[in-house]
């Protein structure tokens, strides 16, 4: 296991703009099977390259509990989006923090495999709103950028209306 070092709000490289990945080498199966690793370490639901210190098009979601929903995203995209939800969002480089956001309920998204390979898949929910954020990184793009409000303390541990939303 690979665990990386996640890098925290502060640090410019969560601000720079990625660039697409072109090599679909070993080097790249080793950088996804470690997100994968600092990710479910850190029992987080996503991760982009630019958290862990490299400022390539690559992610990783999987927001199952059971590690069985794991989505490798190379060059990444979104070509549509419908719909919406407001809901919590937190985020492994800013620890301890969540914020209210409104994201499209259903996404519809062409990304690449480790081999290069081209796919376009649809989903929605909470799936929709992980890939939503993971994007977001690769443009240097944070939650707290594009936000609702900020969550206390308080309601970080507890109810808030908008859990109720759709
Ligand atoms: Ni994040």
């Amino acid at each position: 296991m690979g665990i990386r070092k996640i890098v925290e709000i502060g640090d410019e490289t969560l601000r720079k703009h990625c660039k697409p990945q072109e090599k679909f080498d070993h080097r790249l199966h080793v950088l996804l099977k470690d997100m994968a690793d600092t990710m479910y370490k850190a029992e987080g639901v996503g991760l982009a390259a630019p958290q862990v210190g490299i400022l390539r098009r690559v992610a990783v979601v999987d927001i199952t509990e059971d590690h069985s929903g794991l989505l490798e995203l190379v060059n990444p995209e979104i070509l549509e989006r419908d719909g919406s939800q407001t809901g919590r969002e937190g985020c492994l480089s800013l620890p301890g923090r969540q914020g209210v956001v409104t994201r499209p309920m259903k996404v519809k998204v062409r990304y690449q495999d480790r081999k290069g390979d081209l796919y376009e898949f649809e989903t929605e929910g909470f799936e929709a709103r992980a890939i939503c954020h993971e994007l977001d990184h690769l443009d240097g793009t944070l939650y707290i950028d594009v936000m609702d409000r900020e969550l206390t303390e308080e309601e970080i541990k507890g109810h808030i209306p908008e859990d109720d939303a759709q």
